[in-house]
C-alpha cells in the first residue's frame, strides 16, 4: 500500500517516481485491470443496477423503509449484482499470450458457442475459404472450398491442400506482414484454372488456442477469364464484319461525289448496292444484339409454355414468301396432339426461323424443306422427348465443318453466306437458345443429299422427363 501511495504522492523526485512505477508495474497493472473490469461490469449490468435503485426508492417512499436502511440495502444489492455471474466482456483487453492463459478454461455454454462462432462465419463467407492454425494445418473450411479442393481434410497441412509454392510463400509472408497477402495461382489439378488467393492473419501475432491463425480465401477467376476472352474474340470478329460494308459504302459515296457525279445510270446502280450494304450492316447489328441478349439470359430458365406444332406452322407460313422466291417448297409434319415444352415462344420462333432460313439460303433451288415435329425415344435408358427437325435436300455440309458451325462468324461456305446476306451468327444464336431451353442441337449432313438440323426438348408433362 505504501508503494502505491508513493505514486500518488507529491512528485518531488521524478526519478524516484519512475523507479517506483517500474518496480510496481505488476501491481499497478493488476490494479488498472481490476478497475477496467469493474467499469465493464458496471456498464454491462447498468440495467440491473437501475432496477435495484428503483426497487429501493419505491420501498423507501411507499413502504416506509428508512432512508439509511434503503441506501444500505441498495449498496449491498449493487455489489452482489456487479460481482456476481460471469464477466460478459471477458478477454476484451486481456488476451492470452503464447501458451499462457489460452489454457485458461472458458466458462459456460455461451463461451463454447462463442469459440465456435467463427466456424459459422467461415461457412457463410461467399468465397471458398479455409482457416489454418499456427502450424498452417487446416482447422475448418467451407463448402465452396470443397468445390475447388475436393480432397481437403481437417488437420492436413496446407502444403497437402495445394502444392503450389506461391501459396505457401504467401502464407509465410502473411505471418510477418501486417496486411493481407494476395497471390494469383495457376492450378492444374483437378482441372486447369486461375485462382486468386487472399491470405489474412487474424488479430495480433499471438497464438490463441482453438482459434484460427490465418484465413485463406480463394476466388476462381477461370470463368471471368473465359468471358473476357470471348468478349475480346467477339470484338475482334465483329469489327471487321462491320468495317467491310462500311468501307464499301464509303467507296461508293466517293465515286458518286467524283467520277460518277453526272452519270444517272451508275448512280442508280450504286445507290442500290449501298442500300443493300446498309441493310447488311443493320442485320449484323441486329444479330449481334440478339446473340448478346440470348447469352445474358442463358442461365435463366424460360417460364412460358410453347406448342411446337403451332410454332412450326407459324414459321413455315412466315417464310413461305422467301421460299417461293427460291422456288422452294416448305412442308410441315406435325405431332397428332399439341407437343408442349417449357419455353420462350419468341426464342423458339427465332430458332426455327434461323434454321428454315438457312435451309432456304443454302438449300437447292427448286428443292424441298421439311419441318417435322414429333415425339421420339432417345438416350439410354430411352426417354420420350419432343423433336423438331428441319431437313433440306441441298448440297449438304462437309463433315469437317460440322463441329464448328455454331461458332460465331463461322461459315462452311463463306462465299455463299456472303452472297445470301448471311452474318455467320444465326447458328450461334440457335445454340444459345437451345442451351437456355435445356435442349440439344444435332446436325447431320450428307454431301450432295442434304442436311438435317434436329432439336430435342423435354416435353412438358410427357414421357419420363416430367419436371
Ligand atoms: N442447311 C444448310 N445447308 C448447308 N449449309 C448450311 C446450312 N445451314 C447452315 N449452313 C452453313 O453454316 C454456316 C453458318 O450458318 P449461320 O450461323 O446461320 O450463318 P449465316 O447463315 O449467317 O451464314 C453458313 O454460313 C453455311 O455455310
Ligand atoms: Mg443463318
Amino acid at each position: 500500500m505504501t508503494q502505491i501511495e508513493a505514486i500518488w504522492g507529491p512528485m518531488t523526485d521524478p526519478p524516484r517516481l519512475a523507479r517506483s512505477l517500474s518496480a510496481n508495474r505488476p501491481l499497478v497493472e493488476r490494479g488498472l485491470a481490476a478497475l477496467r473490469r469493474t467499469g465493464r461490469r458496471l456498464r454491462a449490468r447498468g440495467r440491473a443496477l437501475a432496477l435495484v435503485a428503483v426497487l429501493f426508492a419505491v420501498l423507501s417512499l411507499a413502504g416506509g423503509l428508512g432512508g439509511w436502511l434503503a441506501l444500505g440495502g441498495f449498496l449491498a444489492m449493487s455489489m452482489v449484482v456487479v460481482a456476481g455471474g460471469p464477466d460478459d466482456a471477458e478477454g476484451a483487453d486481456e488476451r492470452p499470450g503464447v501458451g499462457e492463459s489460452s489454457e485458461r478454461p472458458r466458462r459456460g455454454p455461451g463461451a463454447e458457442r462463442e469459440r465456435d462462432s467463427w466456424r459459422m462465419l467461415l461457412d457463410a463467407v461467399p468465397d471458398a475459404a479455409v482457416a489454418l492454425d499456427h502450424n498452417f494445418n487446416v482447422m475448418h473450411f467451407n463448402a465452396r472450398l470443397v468445390d475447388l479442393f475436393p480432397k481437403v481434410r481437417a488437420g492436413q497441412p496446407l502444403s497437402q491442400l495445394s502444392r503450389n509454392p506461391e501459396l505457401n510463400d504467401a502464407v509465410e509472408k502473411a505471418v510477418t506482414s501486417n496486411g493481407e497477402v494476395v497471390v494469383d495461382l495457376f492450378e492444374r489439378v483437378p482441372v486447369e484454372r486461375r485462382l486468386s488467393a487472399t491470405v489474412s492473419r487474424l488479430g495480433g501475432r499471438e497464438i490463441r488456442r482453438g482459434l484460427p491463425f490465418l484465413i485463406v480465401s480463394f476466388r476462381d477467376l477461370t470463368e471471368q477469364d473465359r468471358l473476357a476472352q470471348m468478349r475480346a474474340d467477339f470484338i475482334a470478329n465483329a469489327s471487321p464484319a462491320l468495317r467491310t460494308p462500311l468501307a464499301s459504302l464509303r467507296g461508293f459515296v466517293e465515286t458518286l461525289q467524283g467520277p460518277a457525279r453526272d452519270d444517272p445510270e451508275a448512280r442508280a446502280r450504286f445507290l442500290d448496292i449501298m442500300a443493300s450494304q446498309a441493310t447488311r450492316m443493320t442485320r449484323l447489328i441486329d444479330d449481334m444484339l440478339s446473340l448478346s441478349r440470348v447469352e445474358t439470359r442463358v442461365h435463366l430458365p424460360p417460364r412460358g409454355i410453347v406448342d411446337l406444332n403451332e410454332v412450326a406452322s407459324y414459321v413455315a407460313q412466315a417464310l413461305e414468301p422467301i421460299g417461293t422466291a427460291s422456288k422452294i417448297k416448305i412442308a410441315v409434319t406435325k405431332g397428332d396432339s399439341p407437343i408442349r415444352i417449357r419455353g420462350d415462344r419468341d426464342e423458339i420462333v427465332q430458332v426455327l426461323q434461323n434454321l428454315v432460313h438457312n435451309a432456304i439460303k443454302y438449300g437447292r433451288e427448286g428443292g424441298h424443306i421439311e419441318i417435322g415435329v414429333s415425339r421420339v425415344l432417345d438416350g439410354s435408358p430411352p426417354q420420350q422427348r419432343a423433336l423438331v427437325a428441319i431437313a433440306d435436300d441441298g448440297p449438304g455440309i462437309a463433315p469437317e465443318h460440322l463441329p464448328r458451325l455454331t461458332e460465331r462468324f463461322y461459315r462452311a461456305n463463306a462465299a455463299a453466306s456472303h452472297e445470301k446476306g448471311g452474318t455467320g451468327l444465326g447458328l450461334a444464336i440457335v445454340k444459345h437458345i437451345v442451351i437456355r431451353h435445356r435442349g440439344e442441337l444435332r446436325i447431320s449432313s450428307v454431301v450432295g443429299k442434304g442436311s438435317t438440323f434436329s432439336i430435342l426438348f423435354d416435353e412438358l408433362g410427357g414421357g419420363t422427363s416430367r419436371t
